[in-house]
């Protein structure tokens, strides 16, 4: 079983890096094979909307943009399943998230298809008020629904609840772990 863990904050010991270790741990703890990628050490380029603003994706299933995108994109295609992690910025994802998100649902959802179906988990970290989380998990969910993706699980992480929230992130990884194993499924 082989876990991409797909996370963004520029900081690697702030909030967003501890909510992503304590899940990698739980995935480490049920034997999981983990990948991160941490979208902020790669180079990636935002969407030109090239062509007629349909691009050439929809038709060939690749960007033309030469960068980090396409090998992300393999590994995604790999792996058994995929956590998302962002940190909370203007309500949203982190713009780095938001780049390689765009480029992912361009290229998955109009032509390739080859993550439908790919189960995943959502996690938003934010360190302000704690306000955006929801409306960051939404967007994500959105792209996932867009290219066939399911979400297991939604979770809102802040500096109120770090402190309990954190630590159950380790079960989070394994319960998620034993999902992706037994088969566990759902359909929106
Ligand atoms: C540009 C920017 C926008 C932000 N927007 C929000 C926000 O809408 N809500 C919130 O609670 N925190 C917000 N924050 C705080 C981040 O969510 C916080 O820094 C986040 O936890 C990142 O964690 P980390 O840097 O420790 O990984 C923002 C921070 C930045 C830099």
């Amino acid at each position: 079983m082989r876990v991409a863990v797909v996370w963004s904050s520029p900081n690697t010991d702030g909030l967003t890096a501890s909510a992503k270790d304590s899940f990698v741990r739980g995935l480490a703890d049920a034997g999981v094979q983990t990948e991160e990628i941490h979208l902020n050490r790669k180079k990636l380029e935002h969407c030109r909307a090239c062509g007629n603003g349909w691009g050439t994706c929809n038709k060939t299933g690749s960007c033309v943009i030469r960068d980090d995108f396409e090998e992300i994109y393999r590994t995604l295609r790999e792996a058994d399943g995929i956590v998302w992690i962002s940190a909370v910025y203007w309500s949203d994802m982190t713009e780095c998230f938001k780049a390689f998100f765009d480029r992912l649902r361009r290229c998955d959802a109009a032509k390739n298809h080859s993550l439908a179906e790919k189960r995943c988990v959502l996690v938003a970290c934010a360190g302000g008020t704690g306000r955006g989380t929801l409306e960051c998990l939404t967007q994500l969910e959105r792209g996932l629904t867009h290219m066939g993706m399911r979400a297991y699980d939604r979770i809102s992480v802040g500096r109120y609840n770090r402190e309990y929230i954190v630590p159950a992130l380790e079960q989070a990884g394994v319960t998620y772990a034993k999902a992706l194993e037994n088969g566990f499924d759902m359909y929106y």
